[in-house]
C-alpha cells in the first residue's frame, strides 16, 4: 500500500499550526491508545489523496480502487492490514503489518527496506481518517483519505478538502478512487468463505 506511506520525515504538525483557518480544527491523534486501535479495526475504503511528491502522485493516479481491513494487535503495538487494490483492472491482495508509535501518533510501514512514516488524523464523529505525510518539507506534502463506506457525504468530503486547502493544495489536484472499477470483490468473498471454514473447523 505504497500510497499510504509517503516518506514522512518531518512531522506535519508544526506546519499545520503555522496556518489557518482551514487548519484550525485539525489535530493529529496523540497518543494512540487501545481505544484508537479498536476504533480503527474493520473495513475501510480509500477515497482519495493528494501528494506533492511526484513518485506518490504517480502511484496514486494508477490506483483505481482500494479497500482494506485493519486488525489490531494491541500488545505488540501493531495493526495487521489486509488490502485489496485494483490497479490496471487487476486485483492485488497483500497482507502486511503497520507499526504504531503510540506516543507521537505516528504509524510506519517497512517497504523496500525503509521505514515510511505517516501521522494519523481521525474524525470519530464522521467515521473517516487521514494519513498525512510530509517528505522533505512542504514541497512533498501529502494526505490520503479513508472512510468506512466507498461513497462519502458532503460533510466528510469537506473535511478532507479543508485539510487539502490547509496544506496548500488545490481541489483540482486531488486524485479520487472509483469504487465502480473495483475488481477485488470476488477475492474478498473467497477469503471470507475460507475464514468461515477455518472457524468452523477449529
Ligand atoms: C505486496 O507484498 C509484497 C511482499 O511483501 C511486496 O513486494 C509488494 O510490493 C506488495 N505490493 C503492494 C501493491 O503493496
Ligand atoms: C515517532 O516516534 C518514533 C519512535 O520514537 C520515531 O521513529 C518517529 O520518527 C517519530 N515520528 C515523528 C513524526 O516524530
Ligand atoms: C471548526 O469547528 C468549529 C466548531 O465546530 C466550526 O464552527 C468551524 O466552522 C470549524 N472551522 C472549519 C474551518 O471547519
Ligand atoms: C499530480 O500530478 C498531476 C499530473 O502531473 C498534476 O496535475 C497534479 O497537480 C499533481 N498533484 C499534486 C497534489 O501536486
Ligand atoms: C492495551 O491492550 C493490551 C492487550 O490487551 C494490554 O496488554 C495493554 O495493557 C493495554 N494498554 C493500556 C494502556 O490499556
Ligand atoms: C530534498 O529533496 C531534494 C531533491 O530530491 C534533495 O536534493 C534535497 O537534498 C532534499 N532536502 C532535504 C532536506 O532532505
Amino acid at each position: 500500500m505504497a500510497l499510504l506511506w509517503a516518506l514522512a520525515v518531518l512531522s506535519l504538525l508544526p506546519l499545520l499550526e503555522a496556518q489557518s483557518p482551514e487548519c484550525a480544527n485539525l489535530t493529529a491523534v496523540a497518543p494512540i491508545t487501545n481505544a484508537t486501535l479498536d476504533w480503527l479495526a474493520g473495513k475501510w475504503f480509500y477515497i482519495g489523496s493528494a501528494f506533492r511528491n511526484p513518485e506518490y502522485n504517480e502511484s496514486a493516479r494508477a490506483i483505481q480502487a482500494v479497500f482494506f481491513y485493519f486488525e489490531p494487535r494491541h500488545a505488540e503495538d501493531k495493526l495487521i492490514v489486509r488490502d485489496y487494490q485494483t490497479i490496471a483492472d487487476k486485483c492485488i491482495y497483500n497482507l502486511s503489518t503497520i507499526n504504531i508509535y503510540r506516543q507521537n501518533g505516528t504509524m510506519s510501514k517497512i517497504e523496500s527496506d525503509r521505514e515510511h512514516f505517516a501521522d494519523l488524523l481521525l474524525n470519530k464523529h464522521l467515521r473517516t481518517f487521514m494519513l498525512a505525510a510530509s517528505w522533505n518539507g512542504t514541497k512533498n506534502m501529502g494526505v490520503s483519505f479513508y472512510a468506512d463506506k466507498p461513497e462519502v457525504t458532503q460533510e466528510q468530503k469537506k473535511e478532507f478538502l479543508d485539510v487539502i486547502k490547509c496544506i496548500g493544495i488545490q481541489e483540482s489536484e486531488v486524485t479520487y478512487s472509483d469504487e465502480k472499477k473495483d475488481v477485488c470483490g470476488p477475492l474478498e468473498k473467497q477469503h471470507e468463505e475460507e475464514r468461515k471454514k477455518e472457524t468452523e473447523a477449529s
